[in-house]
């Protein structure tokens, strides 16, 4: 079968609970090489099932020689599988094969500057002193019987070592943080030169054998999707509609909190005059929300009346369509690694969508065509199935829309007025050429009214709040520095141009103590 082949190639990251490791993941994919995070937990039966070309073990809070810190056995290094460890792995991998780790006299935080030996197979091509992102309290003060160093700092005498007939490479810093300035190069020598990945993993043919299983698994069965418009739902849906044409059915709902347009634009591509051959329904359900939501101003509530709608209107769509076979969901890697059910990483989030059925739809089985990418890799897959650009990249939109970025009670002309506040901003961002390099960026319609004045005319108008943020991984964000001048033109457009607002507002709170919604 496809997915034997297509998965052969696989190196696993043993997770031993560091802030990095999805990091690392994803690096060593940036190689081209198929990568799967798991828990120190895991069973070495089931690790050496799985056959990897070769096991990383990453960083981790703990202390590898205190009593219960998380460790691996010695025969994870006797099977002749090639191991990296990444700091609390280089020192775990050093503690159990007979060196010593200890509490360092000068703990290393930082850019700290690396010397190393370029004959280690891991540091060729790498210069001889290099920048290198080092975080650690314990150091390793002797190697293991066999080890040699092979790279030190100032004040760190093992920053790497390897025992290069057992294949085993030790490496103090990081190398999957960008902060390491040659990182990348050593992880790809690592994955492509000491375990001998030819490096295949593509989208491009991720994109060929998730067309061949889906067709497998469905055979002439019929899936429903729920669209939302974003990144996600949009690959997983165009996947399954390249698998199996018209056996699939979309139903897409328009909670009337969509920013402008956007319920047209979805239906532009998914809808009958699209470049795609599925069912695709749209339910304009926006009045219903309306409805339910007036009168209403905690933010909470809303939330919860938004989902609990939402799930309302797809369910009766779904019942329309009658029993459907499969249930498609976006879920990606993260998700799934989150959830706590790939690697160690504490339950951070409960996906509801991970593993849980709804219980709303009839049907049988979940297909989740993307539960092995990362979001990076996901618009990759949808560059090749050529979903157009624009919804590729689109910046993040919560599930409750505008919803939650208009402060106090939700209605049919405050929508109006945020949908086209946002617009401006949106389209000034992208005039200034800045549309790519800011993580998100929104207009919200605060519950301010204030007086102003326009032409001969007192007013009495709301005040929009501009947010622009930047981020690596959304829990952290701060204000983004949008040039003085573009600012400007989006306040004189929007008070120009949207009736009903005198007042314009940039938010400068980073997150935390914000957060980058402004609900
Ligand atoms: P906050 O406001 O918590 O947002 O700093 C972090 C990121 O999550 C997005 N966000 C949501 N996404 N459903 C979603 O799908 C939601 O309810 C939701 N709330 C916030 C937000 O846009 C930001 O990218």
């Amino acid at each position: 079968m496809g997915r034997q082949v297509f998965f052969q190639e696989k190196i696993i990251v043993i997770d031993f609970g560091g802030q990095y490791n999805q990091l690392v993941a994803r690096r060593v994919r940036e190689c081209n090489v198929y990568c799967e995070i798991y828990s120190y937990r895991t069973d070495l039966d089931k690790i050496k099932e799985l056959k990897p070309k070769g096991i990383i073990l990453t960083g981790g809070p703990n202390s590898c020689y205190e009593k219960g810190a998380p460790t691996c056995t010695k025969e994870l290094f006797e099977l002749g599988i090639p191991v990296l460890g990444l700091c609390y792995g280089a020192q775990l991998m050093m503690h159990v094969l007979g060196g010593t780790v200890e509490r360092a006299p000068v703990r290393e935080y930082g850019k700290t500057e690396v010397f190393v030996e370029q004959t280690s197979p891991l540091f060729a091509d790498v210069s001889p002193s290099t920048v290198c992102w080092m975080s650690h309290f314990d150091y390793i003060s002797k190697t293991a019987p066999g080890f040699t160093v092979t790279a030190h700092t100032a004040d760190c005498p093992v920053a790497a070592a390897e025992d290069r007939k057992r294949q085993l490479y030790a490496i103090q810093f990081h190398p999957e943080v960008l902060h390491t300035q040659e990182g990348t190069k050593m992880l790809h020598n690592f994955v492509r030169s000491v375990c001998g990945c030819a490096g295949t993993w593509r989208m491009d043919s991720f994109v060929e054998h998730a067309i061949a299983e889906i067709r497998e698994k469905v055979g002439d069965g019929k899936v429903l999707c729920g669209l939302s418009g974003g990144v996600d739902s949009s690959v997983a849906a165009v996947l399954l509609s390249k698998a199996v044409g018209d056996q699939l059915t979309c139903v897409f709902v328009d909670h009337g909190l969509l920013r402008k347009n956007e319920g047209d634009e979805v239906e532009e591509v998914f809808g009958p005059n699209g470049p795609y051959e599925l069912n695709f329904v749209r339910v304009n359900a926006q009045d219903r929300f309306y409805v339910k939501l007036a009168g209403v101003t905690e933010p909470e509530e809303k939330r919860k009346i938004i989902g609990e709608e939402f799930i309302r209107v797809f369910e009766e769509e779904a019942k329309k369509i009658g029993a459907v076979e499969f249930l498609v969901q976006g879920t990606i890697y993260p998700d799934v690694v989150e959830s706590g059910l790939g690697g160690e990483s504490a339950v951070i989030k409960s996906h509801h969508n991970v593993g849980g059925l709804p219980d709303y739809v009839d049907f049988k089985e979940i297909i989740e065509p993307l539960r092995n990418l990362f979001k990076d890799e996901v618009r990759k897959a949808g560059l090749e199935l050529g979903i157009p650009e624009k919804l590729v990249y689109r910046q993040p939109f919560p599930g409750p829309g505008l919803g939650i970025r208009i402060i106090g009670d939700v209605t049919a002309e405050k929508v109006r007025i945020v949908q086209d506040a946002d617009a401006i901003y949106r389209e000034e961002i992208a005039k200034a050429g800045l549309d790519k390099s800011i993580g998100q960026y929104f207009a919200v319609l605060t519950n301010m009214r204030s007086v102003g004045v326009m032409g001969d005319e007192r007013t009495y108008d709301y005040a929009v709040a501009l947010r622009a943020v930047n981020t690596v991984d959304f829990m952290t964000a701060e204000s983004a520095e949008v040039p003085f001048a573009v600012l400007q033109t989006v306040m004189s457009r929007i008070i120009n141009e949207v009736r009903g607002v005198n007042r314009i507002f940039y938010d400068l709170t980073s997150k935390p103590p914000g957060t980058i919604e402004f609900e």
